[in-house]
């Protein structure tokens, strides 16, 4: 090499490699998280070959993190989850809390400490958002009620592992491990309470000042960006609130990056711009998580099959069955069917991204042995590879076991939960129909505008002011500079030009001539009655035209007829 460039290494051999090892996978119909993983295993220390920079990719990861946390939180539906909280949430804790003292339980049998055995039993009670996503999409489930109580479950387990990651280094010295600070010393009695008051205090503090001053200033922040008709400017906007709200909340409020950006995302998400904000930042998102993966991967030492297969053996049997068998045991007992019981069990019986953060932190701080990540990244991916197989299963049950529909168990409440799913579905559908209506109310209004494809119609009902005027107000002074052209929603106005006094009412629009020619105003225009403008400025007209030739030609050739007809008369009285 000519020179060093270990980061441009790291980034081109993480891409290319995880691209060849996730294409393979994919073609052996695996999922491609599963190459990702096995390219960072062939990267990493512990097999022979080419060794990454781990500190690198430990870093890039983070980028990973922050943005698959920031997806989650913009796809995140307070709607959806409560509307499936009696079961979601008995049902998330329950499983948490048995599939934890699981955990604990093997890994008091191995001799580990009771704070190895919390963070142990934590990794593997939650499932990945990614796999679980991808599976219920490949079943085409992400929208039926059985797919909606499986998000809002994995929401609920996501929300307690957040909670996890804020309070462990409170807790880490409690449970024997090195604590939150660094050089923190020695801990007097009791500060531990004091530690989490002070924990908890800060994430209240940064939670109450994302989710008050965020919905306030965000969309704002976007709708002036995506003014400006910059796309790469939005791309920017949107990843600067992403890493910069993960980066500056833990700076100030020393919140995990992982909680910042998923708050920067549950913001996000409330506005206007949030599917854009998705479809923008997507790409970088996929990228990074690839990059995440393969760090993980990194991280494994493939050796432990052969050291400790009856560990991982066990490891496996906990997530696979234990966490299923727990699962489809509560889902029975709120009264669900067994069609219910089996769909999220299967969802859940994998462990994922989750599961390695955690694991990460829990080793920083000193309380799982490394030996621990191995059997969760061991885990993970085996749980992942046979997660296929697990729906195979849960399909043959439901086919034998579940009776006709009708006459199934718990089928009345399902059927209930069903229609407050769509009733919450219904209110957010509400806010996106106001939108399309007022873009369909405006092609109506405006034929002109008639020919824009949606994209654009939301860009023009973003790009638009309002303004009223009463009547005999003078709204266009001949001779003055242009500075805005007016749309007539309601009202009429006088255009007094060459001797004649010329009406103009709704869905027509003056003040355009001046602005393309970059002459004075041609004519007086005032107010006949009480009147409703939409009005553009000077630069968002000149970047609308720009971006929109066939409003351009409609546009000039309105002036140039209106011109035309100036001269004719002018010539004609003079
Ligand atoms: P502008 O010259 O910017 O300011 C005055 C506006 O009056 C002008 O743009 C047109 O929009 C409008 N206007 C001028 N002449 C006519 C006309 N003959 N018929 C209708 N509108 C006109």
């Amino acid at each position: 090499m000519p020179h060093e460039t270990p980061l441009i290494a790291t980034v081109a051999i993480g891409f290319v490699i995880a691209f060849i090892f996730g294409f393979c996978a994919s073609r052996l119909r695996m999922p491609p998280l599963i190459g990702y993983l096995l390219a960072g295993v062939a990267v990493g220390p512990f097999t022979p070959g080419f060794v990454a920079d781990a500190g690198l990719a430990a870093q890039l990861a983070e980028i990973g993190v922050i943005l698959l946390m920031f997806g989650v939180g913009l796809h995140f539906s307070a709607a959806d989850l409560l509307a499936v909280r009696w079961i979601a949430l008995p049902g998330a804790i329950g499983q948490i809390g048995v599939a934890t003292l699981m955990g604990v339980g093997v890994a008091y049998l191995w001799g580990w400490s009771l704070g190895a055995g919390i963070v142990f039993g934590l990794c593997l009670s939650v499932a990945s958002t990614v796999v679980l996503l991808k599976a219920l999409e490949e079943r085409n489930a992400v929208n039926g009620v059985n797919g909606r109580i499986a998000v809002g479950w994995l929401i609920v387990e996501d929300l307690a592992m957040v909670l996890a990651l804020v309070l462990l280094p409170a807790f880490a010295e409690a449970l024997g491990g090195q604590g939150g600070d660094a050089g923190h010393g020695a801990a007097a009695a009791g500060s531990i309470w004091l530690d989490l008051g002070l924990t908890l205090g800060k994430v209240a503090a940064f939670v109450a000042i994302a989710l008050l001053l965020g919905p306030r200033v965000v969309p704002w922040l976007l709708a002036q960006v995506a003014r400006t008709g910059s796309r790469e400017l939005f791309t920017l906007s949107v990843l600067a609130i992403a890493l910069g709200i993960a980066f500056g909340s833990a700076a100030l409020f020393g919140v995990s990056f992982a909680l910042g950006a998923f708050f920067a995302g549950v913001v996000l998400n409330e506005s206007d711009f949030s599917q854009k904000a998705a479809h923008e930042s997507m790409p970088l998102q996929d990228a990074f998580s690839v990059l995440f993966f393969v760090s993980v991967g990194m991280l494994f030492d493939p050796m432990v099959l052969l050291r400790d297969p009856l560990s991982v053996l066990v490891v496996l049997a906990i997530i696979m069955l234990g966490k299923s068998l727990i699962a489809a045991a509560m889902v029975l007992a709120l009264g669900y069917p067994l069609g219910t019981a089996l769909t999220v069990s299967s969802s859940l019986a994998q462990i994922g991204e989750f599961s390695f953060i955690l694991a990460g932190l829990g080793i920083a701080l000193g309380l799982l042995p490394p030996e621990g990540r191995d059997l969760i990244l061991a885990g993970a991916l085996f749980s992942i590879t046979l997660n296929p197989l697990v729906f195979l299963g849960s399909d043959w049950l439901t086919r034998r076991f579940a009776p006709e529909e009708g006459e199934v168990r718990g089928a009345a409440r399902l059927r209930s939960l069903e229609r407050e799913l769509m009733k919450a579905h219904l209110r957010t559908e509400a806010r996106d129909a106001e939108r399309v209506l007022k873009a369909r109310e405006l092609a109506e209004s405006f034929p002109m505008f008639a020919s824009l494809d949606p994209q654009g119609m939301q860009d023009l009902l973003h790009t638009f002011r309002h303004r009223t005027a009463n009547p005999g107000a003078r709204l266009i002074r001949r001779g003055d500079r242009a500075d805005t052209v007016f749309f007539i929603a309601a009202g009429q106005v006088e255009v007094a030009v060459a001797g004649r006094k010329i009406r103009l009412g709704p869905g027509e629009h003056f003040g355009e001539m001046a602005l393309m020619s970059g002459e004075p105003r041609s004519a007086d225009v005032t107010a006949v009655d009480y009147c409703q403008f939409f009005t553009l400025d000077r630069r968002d007209f000149r970047r609308f035209i720009a971006q929109h030739p066939e409003i351009r030609t409609v546009v000039e050739a309105t002036a140039a007829a209106r011109r035309q007809m100036n001269e004719e008369k002018a010539a004609a009285g003079a």
